[in-house]
């Protein structure tokens, strides 16, 4: 697998990441994790580390911590492998009900909540240390320079490498910036060829009522690397099922489906060759339980989609013909 190099860090990360939120059972809080969870939790890492996936994302509340629990049982597994992969966790979502007086699910960026967080990411994955550590969703309360003496104290306890944020805007990376002595490093973005408003806001801008903020400039001029979430839209731009049905979806699966036949690949692997043919060098993290979708999902490591590719199944999942 072919690797980029992580925002302005030394790391160098598989181009595709594997998403961990699928892993460690049931949504349900109170059931624990069972051995055949972690039984399938090694088999998915396995077949990620066989397609030279080096990267994994997590985050503190994926089925309440037992993702991360799960996952943790693959260093029995393979000796020697945490210095060979790099770990990213999330923080900053309450889930309702997850402490007292939360009785809706919110978003907590302060000090104690960013620092116990991360404590408890590493008890889970039987780590010392994360190599990424990403702020989840924009919390509206921010105080940015709480967030910096958070990221200060972790890195300086050497329990995190490097950090970054998820959903997030141009303006809110500017707002973190302009406190934070850490740099950011990555921004991870649901961007999938049924979800494209990133992509289209700099198309469509001054033609219709947009906000955009150019986020996906804004990260590539900051060396900000673009970590794609959802890039099947949950299986949606392969089955062309979404809820509620859409025409795009269809004609997405269609052409998709057409193009891997046409090239001899697997359909996953020309949904992730989309967002790989970006000169952004985005970092599509495939979700995929299923051994054999990791595999299909790491054959866009190998397709190179041509100019007229990439447009056919951008409007295909736009819906209408470029501007
Ligand atoms: N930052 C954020 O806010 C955020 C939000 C969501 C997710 N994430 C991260 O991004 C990762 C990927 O996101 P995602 O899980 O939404 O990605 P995805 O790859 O678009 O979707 C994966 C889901 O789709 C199903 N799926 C995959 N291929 C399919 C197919 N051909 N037919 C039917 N179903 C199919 C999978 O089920 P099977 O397991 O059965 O294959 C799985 O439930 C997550 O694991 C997590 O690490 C981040």
């Amino acid at each position: 697998m072919k690797t980029i190099q992580l925002g302005s860090t030394s790391l160098e990360v598989s181009r595709i990441a594997y998403g961990c939120m699928g892993l460690g059972g049931s949504w349900e809080r109170t059931v624990p994790v069972s051995e055949e969870t972690k039984r399938e939790a090694v088999q998915a890492i396995r077949t990620a580390l066989d397609q030279g996936i080096n990267f994994f994302d997590h985050a503190d509340i994926y089925r309440w911590g037992k993702s991360e629990e799960a996952f943790a049982a693959i260093w029995s597994e393979v000796p020697k492998l945490r210095e060979k992969i790099m770990v990213q966790s999330k923080c900053g979502i309450v889930m309702p009900g997850a402490r007292p007086g939360s009785t809706v699910g919110q978003f907590d960026f302060s000090y104690e909540y960013i620092t116990r967080s991360v404590e408890g990411s590493l008890k889970r994955l039987q780590t010392n240390y994360l190599d990424v550590l990403l702020l989840h969703r924009p919390d509206p309360l921010v105080e940015p320079e709480e967030v910096a003496r958070a990221f200060d104290v972790l890195h300086a306890s050497g329990k995190v490498r490097y950090f970054g944020v998820s959903n997030h805007t141009a303006g809110q990376l500017r707002l973190l910036k302009k406190h934070l002595q850490q740099p950011l490093v990555a921004n991870q973005l649901e961007l999938s060829l049924l979800h494209l408003h990133l992509f289209d806001e700099g198309v469509v801008f001054n033609q219709e009522a947009m906000h955009g903020e150019g986020t996906l400039e804004y990260c590539r001029q900051h060396q900000i690397t673009i970590q794609a979430w959802g890039p099947l839209k949950s299986g949606a731009v392969i089955t062309g099922e979404e809820d509620p049905p859409s025409p795009a979806a269809q004609n997405v699966a269609h052409l998709i489906a057409e193009l891997a036949q046409a090239k001899g690949v697997s359909a996953e692997a020309i949904a992730l060759a989309w967002l790989l043919r970006h000169p952004a060098k985005i970092q599509p993290i495939t979700g995929t339980t299923k051994p054999e979708r990791i595999r299909a999902a790491c054959e866009a490591d190998q397709v190179e989609l041509t100019r007229d590719e990439w447009y056919r199944l951008f409007i295909a999942g736009r819906g209408n013909r470029m501007p």
